[in-house]
């Protein structure tokens, strides 16, 4: 199933967009890249980011989340087909459970739009601005059982200006989680 021998096999989940998704298979597709993406699965029948597997002729997959348990079971059930090495949450916007993580034997990688361990969970911009902190970044970690939690495998910062809202933010912030999660993948598996 694999294109490249050699290369470590990852599968992708997202929910939107796909933009971190976007760089993943523009990085992936460079001579000397350490990974290929066998894979995506979208939570979310409608994610835009789907397209961008579609272009590349990359195998995706649209799971209905009616609930946690179906989802996990079915999207398991997709990945064990593969033999993966790593897994890689980009904008996926569910919190998968610890039996998930278990099961799937591999560890897992996700993006985070803030410098953890602060602001996990949601709207991490808007806290950031309204605390007043000096910068924001991008942070990729291991998923473990606990929310953003899990090691980190490599973090930016970016200044938070007087003149930044919430919206100029995000973008700041999405361009640095597009440079810093191909490059997190690579540190990560070079360590395996
Ligand atoms: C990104 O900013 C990502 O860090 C964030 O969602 C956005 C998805 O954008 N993820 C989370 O907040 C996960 N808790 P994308 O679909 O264009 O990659």
């Amino acid at each position: 199933m694999e294109k490249y021998p050699g290369k470590k096999k990852i599968a992708v989940f997202i929910s939107g967009r796909g933009s971190n998704l976007k760089s993943l298979i523009k990085f992936s597709k460079k001579k000397n890249s350490l990974f290929e993406i066998l894979l995506v699965v979208s939570n979310n029948l409608k994610a835009g980011g789907l397209n961008y597997a579609k272009k590349s002729k990359i195998k995706n997959f649209g799971i209905r989340y009616s609930n946690k348990t179906k989802f996990e079971s079915q999207s398991l059930k997709l990945l064990k087909q593969y033999d993966l090495d790593l897994l890689c949450l980009a904008g996926f916007m569910k919190i998968l459970s610890s039996s998930f993580i278990k099961k799937f034997s591999k560890p897992i990688l996700n993006i985070h739009p803030s410098l953890l361990p602060k602001y996990k969970g949601l709207n991490t911009h808007s806290r950031a601005i309204k605390n007043k902190e000096k910068f924001a970044g991008a942070s990729v970690h291991k998923v473990n059982q606990k929310l953003d939690s899990g090691k980190i495998i490599l973090q930016k910062k970016v200044k938070i200006l007087k003149k930044d809202n919430v919206r100029s933010l995000k973008k700041k912030v999405l361009k640095i989680e597009h440079e810093i999660y191909p490059k997190a993948i690579e540190k990560f598996l070079t360590n395996l």
